[in-house]
Formats: C-alpha cells, sequence, structure tokens
C-alpha cells in the first residue's frame, strides 16, 4: 500500500528529505476543542468516548478538521491496557484516572496476565480501522500505549500521584516484584502495538511520562530496558512500509543517547531540552519530536508565532538536514484558546519553509 498523500510526518521520522516541518499535538482531541467537548457529553463519559469506535474515530478527526495538522493520533488512554489486564478503571470528574484494583498484595501481582489485545481492547483496533478508512490516506495513523514503567506507576499508585511512594517503595524494597509487574506489561504492551499497526497505525509512540522521576541508574533498569524491549519486538513494516516508533520520556533529556541506542527512530522532548543540543548529542541515529511549552499556547498570537519560531531555530542551530517533527512538549491544556492554535500552525509550516530556502 502507498504511503499517505501528505507522508512529510512519516518522512521526518525517518529522516528523509521533507519540504517543511511536520506537526502535530499531544492531546490535539480533547477539551479545548467545543466540538469535543459536544461529542463527549453525547458519550456520557470519557471511558465511554473511549469504546465507542465510532466516536473515537470522529474525535481523531476533529482536529484535522480545523487545523492543517500532519498526522491523527488514535484517540483513547494509555490506561485502556491496565483496564484490560483486569485493574479496572475510572474517571472521577476532576480528579483524573484511578482504578478500583490497584496492584497492592503479592498475589494480585502473581496473578497478572497478558490479555489478548483482539479480545480485551477489541474497541481500539476497531478504532484504529474505522480511523483508517476515515483518513483515506490524507496523512498517517500515529498508534500509542504507555510504557511499562508510567503503567506501572498508575497500576500500583491506584491514580495519579505527587510523590510515587507506593512504586518507589517497591522499587527499593521488592525490586523483584516490581520486575514482575513490568515483565508481563511490556509483553502486554508489545502485543497491543503490534495489533494495532496490524489494524492499520502507520506510526507508534510510546509515552513514558514518567521515567523522569526516576534516579539516574533506576531510570535504565525499570524504565529503559523495556522500552528496548518494546522496541526490538514490534513489528518493523507494514505493507512494505517501514512503521517508525517514537520514545517520549518527559523529563528524559539528560537521558538522550541512551534513548536513541535503544533502536527507536525518534525521541519525544519537553520544553526543558535544546533540541540543537541533544542533536548534536544524537548526530542524525534519531529524529527529534518537540518541544514547544505547552503554556505558550496561552500568550498573544505575536508570542505563539515568536516562540514557535525559537523552537524551529533550535532545531536548525544543530545543523542542516536532520529529521525534526514539531509538537508540543507535553499535551496541549484543555482551557487553550483554539484561534491560537491556528496561528501556530501556520507559523511552524511558513517559516520552516523559509529556513529551508535561506
Ligand atoms: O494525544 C491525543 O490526542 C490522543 C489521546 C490521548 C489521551 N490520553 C486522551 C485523553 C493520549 C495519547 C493520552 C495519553 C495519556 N493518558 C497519558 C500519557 C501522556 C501524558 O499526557 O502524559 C497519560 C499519563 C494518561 C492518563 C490520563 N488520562 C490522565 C492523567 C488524564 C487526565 C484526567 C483529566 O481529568 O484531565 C486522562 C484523561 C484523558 N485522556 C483526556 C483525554 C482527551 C481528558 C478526558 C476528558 O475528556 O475528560
Amino acid at each position: 500500500m502507498a504511503r499517505p498523500k501528505n507522508d512529510t510526518f512519516l518522512r521526518a521520522l525517518l529522516r528523509e528529505p521533507v519540504d517543511y516541518t511536520p506537526l502535530w499535538m499531544m492531546r490535539q482531541a480533547g477539551r479545548y476543542l467545543p466540538e469535543y467537548c459536544e461529542t463527549r457529553k453525547r458519550a456520557g463519559n470519557f471511558l465511554n468516548l473511549c469504546k465507542s469506535p465510532g466516536m473515537a474515530c470522529e474525535v481523531t478527526l476533529q482536529p484535522l478538521a480545523r487545523y492543517d495538522l500532519d498526522a491523527a493520533i488514535l484517540f483513547s488512554d494509555i490506561l485502556t491496557v491496565p483496564d484490560a489486564m483486569g485493574l479496572g478503571l475510572y474517571f472521577i470528574e476532576g480528579e483524573g484516572p484511578k482504578f478500583e484494583r490497584p496492584l497492592r498484595e503479592e498475589w494480585e501481582i502473581r496473578n497478572l496476565i497478558t490479555p489478548d489485545p483482539y479480545d480485551h481492547l477489541r474497541y481500539v483496533m476497531d478504532a484504529v480501522a474505522e480511523i483508517r478508512r476515515a483518513l483515506d490516506g490524507s496523512v498517517p495513523l500515529i498508534g500509542f500505549s504507555g510504557s511499562p514503567f508510567t503503567l506501572a506507576c498508575y497500576m500500583i499508585e491506584g491514580g495519579a500521584s505527587d510523590d510515587f511512594r507506593r512504586i518507589k517503595t517497591m522499587l527499593f524494597d521488592r525490586p523483584d516484584l516490581l520486575h514482575h509487574v513490568l515483565e508481563v506489561t511490556t509483553q502486554t504492551v508489545i502485543n497491543y502495538l503490534n495489533a494495532q499497526i496490524a489494524s492499520g497505525a502507520q506510526a507508534v509512540m510510546v509515552f513514558d511520562t514518567w521515567g523522569g522521576i526516576l534516579p539516574h541508574r533506576a531510570y535504565r533498569e525499570f524504565s529503559l530496558a523495556y522500552l528496548q524491549r518494546i522496541i526490538a519486538g514490534l513489528t518493523k513494516e507494514r505493507d512494505g512500509q517501514r512503521v517508525p516508533s517514537i520514545v517520549f520520556t518527559k523529563g528524559g533529556a539528560l537521558w538522550a543517547e541512551d534513548i536513541a541506542a535503544i533502536g527507536c527512530d525518534a525521541i519525544g522532548l519537553d520544553w526543558t531540552a535544546s533540541l540543537a543540543e541533544v542533536r548534536r548529542r544524537v548526530q542524525d541515529r534519531v529524529a527529534l519530536q518537540g518541544n514547544l511549552d505547552p503554556m505558550t499556547l496561552f500568550a498573544t498570537p505575536e508570542a505563539v508565532a515568536r516562540e514557535a519560531r525559537k523552537v524551529l531555530d533550535d532545531f536548525h542551530a544543530g545543523g542542516p538536514g536532520g529529521g525534526h517533527v514539531f509538537n508540543l512538549g507535553h499535551g496541549i491544556s484543555q482551557f487553550t484558546p483554539p484561534e491560537n492554535v491556528t496561528v501556530l500552525v501556520d507559523t511552524v509550516h511558513e517559516y520552516s519553509r523559509e529556513l529551508r530556502r535561506a
């Protein structure tokens, strides 16, 4: 099967030449869009929205209808995986995600199983297939998963946490138990991402949102080692096209060389990193994705344009060529004024063309 009509995103990930810098935004389908809030109201709640392939497809396409984005990302959540592992995910308005049965006892951890993605996560595969049909070859579709360590944070803490006390206590006192959780979760993530690829995902991203809370050595042992096994276990090609992978450890720029060495095609960076500096360290071994501070989108349109140009200049300062995918350094805020996103998209496309002509 041919590449999408707009394959700029895939080309940038593979460090092939592009006419401009492609852009998408983490959490691009979400509450800052009135049309999303409308569909979510119809769904009743967020989980129903994730579990309905038709509505998940509808909200995936909403940001693409408004903005000239270069990729679509599957609408779902990283926590559907522990839900499928039997932990019972639910959301309380204003409090974020929670599990009915967090991992508290050793026997609960020993009983963990790897679910069949075509059974317990069938609704995700159906959404991927439906979104691919609806995109009709316009832009590529990104599939995703949480990293084993980030999923384990929620599975062990039982929800969001300020201090990660439970998982860190387990890490120091019972590393064998934490490794068991990570083993089972890693196999689950590999099967899950490969099922998304088989269903039509054209690139995949692993969100390691909490890897950055770990001490230096523990990051390698409890997060990076499992990310490496995931990359090694992924389907590399489908329909004759390479399926690139992106690894995003928030707060992980100081480990960029190590992340680049696990075999992924791109590294996601948050706004604390300098793209030029990371590029000098990893050279052309991987593409870089990022890294505008999402709070920039609350400033005036002039400031949004200026800060977006700074991100492009920063990457450019690392030398000619190289793969860059423009993104935010983390998810877009629900309070973002939607008009500012138009300014961002236009600036990135126009200014990155100018930089290439200069
Ligand atoms: O990027 C996209 O547009 C794809 C969809 C997507 C969502 N969550 C939708 C969502 C993706 C890729 C995620 C990943 C995700 N989910 C992560 C990793 C990335 C990150 O942001 O760090 C994490 C840690 C989660 C877990 C999670 N889900 C949290 C912490 C929350 C926020 C709770 C809240 O009330 O804001 C969610 C809910 C969630 N996931 C929303 C969306 C659009 C908001 C749900 C709503 O409509 O109420």
